[in-house]
């Protein structure tokens, strides 16, 4: 049976370090609130003069190397973000511009924190179809031009890297076994970036009223997260015929270690067995599956034959599960 299988994976973080220190000399806060609360210790922050795309393309160069395709080769780029370079054109074709990728389809996914996902279940299905060959896709955000750096419950929170994974067709016994996505747009307002768009564009007032940034009603959203990650992973487990003790490895969307350890404890998997790298990078949303992802390969957690599922849960509402035989 033909199924998309991840064959490389890059990720790149920005080198400039926001510490919990120097945030609680910008708001009151503290570190001690901030890694209670989150598990977040630092975060990363992209240069001034960088773009999304620009770290995407980092991650991008990493995956394509270690997969061994030239980017001529690609057939499909997604990119998932919601902090793209411009509203127009999508950030996916600056980076095929970037990579010189001229025989690939180019497109943005805006999925929140379950875009990267999202976007591997996509690709699962054109590469499933024998439609597509060879794709590309990437999780990259720039949160910090969105985050209010006077908002204390958010700007805690975010941070800035990009990730990504090189899928081809296969036909053994490995590769995305499942992907399964899920929506609840009665729900759209706990996350929002109020203005920008064609609802209340750019304007002094919406510059003024701060409503270029990201307002989260972040407890309502934890209190969802928690009930609806816990029936997500086991319903992946269910359809693929697993019980928890039977996964290697959980990579879920570091949005909030509290939320991470909730979910593992619901289920009864022991936390050495969940990819944890929120304290180094806060939630880099749609860009933090790919990161924990590759992070996960490059320290040898995963090996030829290992179950692992990746789940999120962002703004929209989504949320969104895959479970991969290595
Ligand atoms: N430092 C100190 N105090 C703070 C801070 C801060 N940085 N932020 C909020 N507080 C205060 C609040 O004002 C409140 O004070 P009060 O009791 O006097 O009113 C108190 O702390 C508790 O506030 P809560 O909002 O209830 O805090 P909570 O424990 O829920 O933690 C957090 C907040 C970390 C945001 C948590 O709710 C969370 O992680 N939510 C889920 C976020 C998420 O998963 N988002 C999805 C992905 S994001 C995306 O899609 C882009």
């Amino acid at each position: 049976m033909l199924r998309a299988k991840i064959v490389s994976t890059g990720s790149f973080l920005p080198s400039r370090v926001l510490t919990n220190e120097d945030l609680s000399c910008m708001v009151d806060t503290s570190n001690e609130w901030i890694m209670d609360r989150t598990g977040i210790s630092e975060r990363r922050l992209a240069d001034p003069d960088k773009a999304a795309s620009d770290l995407a393309y980092e991650a991008s160069k990493r995956a394509l190397k270690d997969a061994g395709i030239k980017a001529s080769e690609l057939s499909m780029i997604i990119v998932a973000t919601i902090s793209g370079d411009m509203p127009l054109p999508a950030t996916a074709c600056l980076l095929q511009k970037r990579l010189n990728a001229k025989n690939a389809c180019a497109f943005d996914i805006n999925a929140a924190c379950s875009g990267f996902i999202y976007a591997l279940s996509i690709s699962d299905a054109f590469i499933r179809s024998g439609m597509h060959k060879n794709i590309l896709v990437v999780g990259a955000e720039i949160l910090s031009r969105f985050t209010d750096w006077q908002d204390r419950s958010t700007c805690v929170i975010f941070g800035d890297g990009a990730g990504a994974a090189v899928l081809v067709p296969h036909s053994g016994k490995s590769g995305i076994l499942s992907t399964h996505l899920y929506s609840d747009g009665n729900l759209w307002d706990l996350i929002q970036i109020p203005a920008g768009g064609s609802l209340k564009p750019a304007s002094d007032e919406t510059v003024k009223g701060r409503m270029h940034y990201i307002k989260m009603r972040g407890n309502e959203t934890f209190k969802v997260a928690v009930k609806t990650l816990g029936n997500l992973v086991e319903d992946t487990l269910r359809a693929n015929n697993l019980l928890p003790s039977q996964l290697d490895l959980l990579i879920p969307h570091q949005a909030n270690n509290r939320i991470i350890q909730a979910v593992a404890s619901r289920l009864g998997i022991s936390m050495d067995k969940v990819m944890v790298n929120i304290n180094k990078y806060g939630n880099t949303s749609a860009a933090s599956v790919p990161i924990a992802l590759d992070e996960a390969v490059r320290s040898d957690r995963i090996s030829k034959g290992s179950h692992i599922l990746l789940e999120a849960f962002g703004g929209g509402l989504t949320w969104a599960s895959a479970l991969i035989r290595w």
